[in-house]
């Protein structure tokens, strides 16, 4: 059926010239991900069989970010009804139901999407669904007129509406859900007589209504709808998306003890029973599994952690760390581009960074992998169960061998052998009585008779 079928056009042209930033606004990453490939990513739970990214000139950074979705340039900025227009080719042939959405509105849901969706499909067919809002501030919105039966009548935006419009709650949101075979003929009877001299959208609500056409308004939230324009407006948005992420990784079984202070992104992973103490911040590709303990003040990037670790206070994990189970990383260790296998413990004041750390290896407080000579990163391996005295340098290309063991205060540029001892320091030599002499000689300058 033709009406089941969904294409989506998504307008990503303008400039955002209040961000005030080098990036295309839609790139501007909230929860870790630009805001377009959350609203990508929405729109892909509901199978569209097209999607269009409609975009500014110079744009290719977002042409990059949308692919493989296909792009097309609206050269000049003259409207959203005209920017719409630019997927007419895109979109050639295309019978069932397209829905426009603005792509700096990364909270968007597929459960309203679907409900925008179903009210097309009810007896009235209406030509337009509008995704309509009561904002608490009211805003300069377009306001939704209202029919007697409850139906859309039209759309006037704020600049051109009389005090009494102006003063209606109900918005609109910018999202549509439009009868894809009427779509192109109602956007080329859009004109552009209006305050600010565009091709409006939203005036095809009133053309479909003089075709005698049925247009009607599903509601949605507030906190959904919200458009990004500015960075203040980005951080309201992150804000929102954290109280989701938190609130899905508590429903999945995780304890946050002050949810507030821990920041995910979007594709955190936590397994059953990780508890996660106050201040910790989850980046980009972070998965945790079962029953690890994360104590405050640690921060993840690019990780994966086995069961039953117990990481931090103050523990910093990033790309390419691979923990096993069990593995123990204590106060100010840092891990980079590392797997740390199963009952491994760095507890203290480490760097440990492109490296491999054996089952049950000890490595000491203050234990440094010299991994980087300015040109190249080398690797060390620590063999299971070795064990690393305190404040040792091992200078890579290294090998310490399994069950080997580092003596305290070591540079180590030689491989270990399994078993061995290396100690590589200063040897202590020892005077006797030296300090006794040394302080009567002082005493003796300061005090001459
Ligand atoms: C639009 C709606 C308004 C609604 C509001 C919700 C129209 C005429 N008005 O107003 O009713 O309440 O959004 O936020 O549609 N864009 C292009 N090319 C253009 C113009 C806009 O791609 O030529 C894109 C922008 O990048 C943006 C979106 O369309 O993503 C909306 O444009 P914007 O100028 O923000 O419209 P508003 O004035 O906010
Ligand atoms: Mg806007």
């Amino acid at each position: 059926m033709t009406e089941d079928k969904i294409a989506v056009i998504v307008l990503a042209a303008g400039m955002g010239t209040r961000m005030k930033s080098d990036l295309p606004k839609v790139l501007h990453p909230v929860a870790g991900r630009p805001m377009v490939s959350h609203l990508l990513a929405t729109v892909a739970a509901l199978s569209p069989e097209r999607v269009v990214v409609v975009v500014g000139p110079g744009m290719e950074a977002v042409e990059r970010a949308v692919a493989p979705h296909p792009t097309v340039v609206q050269a000049e900025r003259l409207g959203t009804a005209h920017a719409v227009a630019q997927a007419r080719a895109a979109l050639e042939g295309f019978a069932g139901t397209v829905l426009v959405l603005y792509g700096d509105t990364p909270l968007l849901t597929g459960d309203t999407l679907r409900a925008m969706l179903a009210r097309r499909r009810a007896a009235d067919a209406p030509a337009v669904v509008v995704l309509g809002f009561t904002p608490a501030g009211g805003g300069d919105y377009g306001r939704l007129l209202l029919g007697p039966q409850g139906g859309l009548d039209g759309i006037i935006e704020y600049k051109d509406a009389t005090p009494e419009q102006r003063a209606l709650p109900l918005c609109n949101s910018g999202v549509m859900a439009v009868e894809g075979g009427a779509l192109f003929g109602l956007l080329d009877r859009v004109g552009n007589a209006n305050a600010k001299g565009e091709y409006y959208l939203t005036d095809i609500v009133a053309l479909a209504r003089a075709d005698g056409r049925a247009c009607a308004v599903v509601q949605g939230a507030e906190e959904e709808l919200l458009g990004v324009n500015s960075r203040a407006e980005l951080a309201a948005a992150e804000a929102i998306a954290q109280k989701r992420l938190r609130a899905a990784a508590m429903a999945a079984g995780a304890t946050l003890i002050a949810p507030e202070t821990v920041f995910f992104s979007w594709d955190t992973v936590l397994g059953r029973d990780v508890l996660v103490e106050p201040n910790v911040v989850f980046g980009p590709a972070v998965r945790v599994g079962d029953g690890v303990e994360i104590r405050a003040f640690c921060h993840f990037t690019g990780v994966s952690v086995g069961a039953g670790c117990i990481i931090g206070p103050f523990a910093r994990l990033r790309p390419g760390a691979r923990l096993g189970e069990g593995v123990h990383i204590g106060n100010f260790v840092e891990v980079k581009q590392a797997a740390v296998e199963d009952g491994a413990k760095i507890n203290h004041l480490s760097y440990v960074g492109d490296a491999r750390v054996g089952a049950g290896a000890n490595v000491g407080a203050g234990t440094i992998t010299c991994n980087y000579d300015g040109f190249d990163k080398h690797f060390t391996e620590i063999g299971a169960g070795a064990f690393i005295g305190s404040n040792s340098s091992l200078v890579a290309p290294v090998r310490v061998g399994d069950g080997a063991t580092v003596g305290a205060g070591s540079v180590i540029t030689k491989n270990v052998a399994e078993k061995a001892l290396a100690v590589a320091r200063g040897a202590q030599m020892e005077l006797p009585a030296w300090s006794e002499r040394f302080r009567a000689r002082h005493q003796k300058k300061a005090d001459p008779q």
